[in-house]
């Protein structure tokens, strides 16, 4: 590990259990747009174990440059150069990808920001591909864990706008764009991969 680059330990923790079940869900070629790329770690871990993907990072402005610096050292020749995008600011920066990526952004991000995330991947997801949403989410309004609770408060006492996010009312959001929820994958630390698809 290089520790003078931006270093997440739970992107350490999460990159092997996560690139199990992408290996299945991402298996045809395509790009894959990952939003909210942050350390680059997922980026990089991903496109090196998955040569046949072509792996587009983007981030918010502010926090774009975090893994220029790791991506431009793994130097893989199917990851392309990280992409400034904020999902609140229409027109996305992109042509249509077959697969979309996020780790632990929808907490992260306003209401308004997670339902404009659902509007850009409707707007250009391929018919044939899918989004992977990860992080923690509550089921009926209900928290899965006790750590998650503990979670959502020091959230939201750091920004009101953010929390952990009703796996409810994200199928609804993807509903509203032309997606369904296709599965519900449990995974470490309580912890879920969402895999969205097009409706049929
Ligand atoms: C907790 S970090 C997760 C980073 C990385 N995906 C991971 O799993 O470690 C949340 C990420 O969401 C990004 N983000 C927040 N608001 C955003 C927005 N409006 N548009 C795009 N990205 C956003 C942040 O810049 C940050 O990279």
């Amino acid at each position: 590990m290089n520790t003078q680059l931006p270093y997440s330990q739970a992107c350490e923790n999460n990159k092997g259990p996560i690139l199990a079940k992408l290996r299945n869900i991402f298996s045809a070629s395509g790009t894959v747009l990952e939003i909210g790329t942050g350390t680059g770690q997922h980026a990089e871990h991903f496109a090196s174990a998955l040569p046949h993907l072509r792996w587009q990072p983007t981030d918010h402005p502010r926090a774009a440059h975090l893994a220029t610096a790791r991506l431009a050292q793994a130097a893989l020749p199917n990851i392309h150069p990280i992409l400034e995008l904020d999902v609140g600011t229409a027109p996305w920066p992109v042509q249509s990808f077959r697969w979309a990526f996020s780790a632990n952004t929808a907490h992260i991000m306003a209401r308004e920001e997670v339902e404009q995330m659902f509007q850009g991947i409707g707007a250009h997801l391929q018919s044939d591909g899918a989004f992977c949403l990860y992080g923690p989410f509550r089921h009926q309004g209900e928290f899965t864990s006790e750590s998650n609770r503990a979670f959502d408060q020091s959230l939201k006492a750091n920004a009101p706008h953010m929390g952990i996010r009703d796996i409810e009312a994200l199928a609804e959001l993807a509903g509203q764009v032309g997606l369904a929820m296709q599965a519900d994958i449990a995974m470490p630390a309580n912890n879920e991969l969402l895999v969205f698809t097009r409706r049929v």
